[in-house]
């Protein structure tokens, strides 16, 4: 456990397009149901971004509540990290892109590419940043335009995916409050897994049936399942193993928000108060990088995180990677 953990999270915030689009709506799309979706997925309705808007501009739409909460201007940025797998463009990074919008001038501004596990892939450098870059305040945003890598004519897939961005703002932590213990971990054998091939000039990639992948997401969903499950919970036994804690000290777990059965199956699997499980899955549906810090927001936003209480937040995503941070707020 860091004695002394290193930084905190002083402030979030999260933002999601207006348009709702609900299991009712995708019976029309797709050949599938409402009792289907609810009872395999837990998913009810997701947020779909409009043509006029860009990853960058939900980014600084959460950014902006985050800031504001910590007090922080934007020319005292010293760090934009944005974790997404559908940036604005190819490159540059879209956090340069966020910087630009909010006037960041003093910032160094890079992306995170680890999927639904960005954020806290990005919450684990942002940390680390305090220790050698002299730096006061570091921005991370997980934040995901899905939707418009989604292919709508796959059932499979098209039922699970949203739009969204949530933020936090790590600042230098005083007494012992801040991110206790962290874990990262990847296994890139399983890649095949779940990916978008995007259009690669060279290489032609192939399902298990044999069918050339689409530049959208392709996923085996039973495999990513099982994977999903056992790796977040090693993320979690790791993490509360190094914060010196059980799982009976933790106030809130919130996992990366990809599929209720999922969620409850590592609840009963670790042995946590279900009441202790941050649901949001059902609104948002899994919105990969920018799931868990929605969920956070949104928790602390609800009083589910009072000073003093503990967080443990885990996350599973393409690559495979995995993850999990222990904060005490
Ligand atoms: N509506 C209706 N039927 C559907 C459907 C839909 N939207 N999608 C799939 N089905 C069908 C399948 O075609 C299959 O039919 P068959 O038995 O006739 O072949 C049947 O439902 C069962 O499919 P299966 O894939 O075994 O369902 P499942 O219980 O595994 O649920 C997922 C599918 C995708 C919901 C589930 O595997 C899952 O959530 N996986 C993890 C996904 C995830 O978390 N990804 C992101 C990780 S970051």
């Amino acid at each position: 456990m860091n004695e002394c953990p290193i930084s905190k999270i002083a402030g979030t915030g999260f933002a999601v397009p207006d348009k709702i689009l609900t299991n009712q709506d995708l019976e029309k799309i797709v050949d599938t149901s409402d009792e289907w979706i609810t009872s395999r997925t837990g998913i009810k309705t997701r947020h779909i971004v409009s043509d006029d808007v860009e990853n960058s501009d939900l980014c600084v739409e959460a950014s902006k509540k985050a800031l504001d909460e910590a007090g922080v201007r934007n020319e005292d940025i010293d760090v934009i990290i944005v974790a997404t797998v559908t940036g604005d463009v190819n490159f540059p990074a879209t956090a340069c892109y966020v910087q630009e919008k909010l006037g960041a001038v003093n910032a160094a501004a890079f992306d995170v590419m680890a999927a639904c596990s960005g954020f806290i892939y990005g919450l684990n450098i942002g940390n680390g940043l305090f220790i050698a870059n002299n730096v006061q305040n570091v921005i991370v945003i997980g934040s995901e335009t899905l939707t418009r890598i989604t292919n709508w004519e796959d059932r499979n897939t098209c039922v699970l995916f949203g739009d969204g961005a949530g933020a936090a703002v790590l600042q230098p932590s005083t007494g012992d409050k801040g991110i206790l213990a962290t874990y990262m971990k990847s296994d890139g054998r399983l890649s095949y897994l779940l990916m978008n091939p995007g259009h690669n000039p060279i290489k032609e990639y192939f399902d298990h049936e044999g069918k050339k992948m689409l530049p959208v997401i392709n996923m085996q969903g039973r495999e990513v399942f099982k994977y999903a499950v056992r790796s977040m919970e090693e993320a979690m036994y790791k993490v509360l193993e190094r914060g010196n804690v059980s799982i009976n000290d933790v106030d809130l777990l919130i996992t990366h928000q990809a599929n209720i059965r999922i969620i409850d199956t590592l609840a009963e699997r670790t042995g946590i108060n279900r009441e202790k499980v941050y649901i949001n899955v059902d609104r948002y549906g899994n919105t990969s990088a920018a799931s868990v810090p929605i969920a956070l927001d949104e928790a602390r936003k609800k009083g589910l995180l009072p000073e003093g209480s503990l967080c443990l937040m885990t996350v599973f995503g393409g690559g495979f990677t995995w993850g999990a941070v222990l904060v005490r707020f």
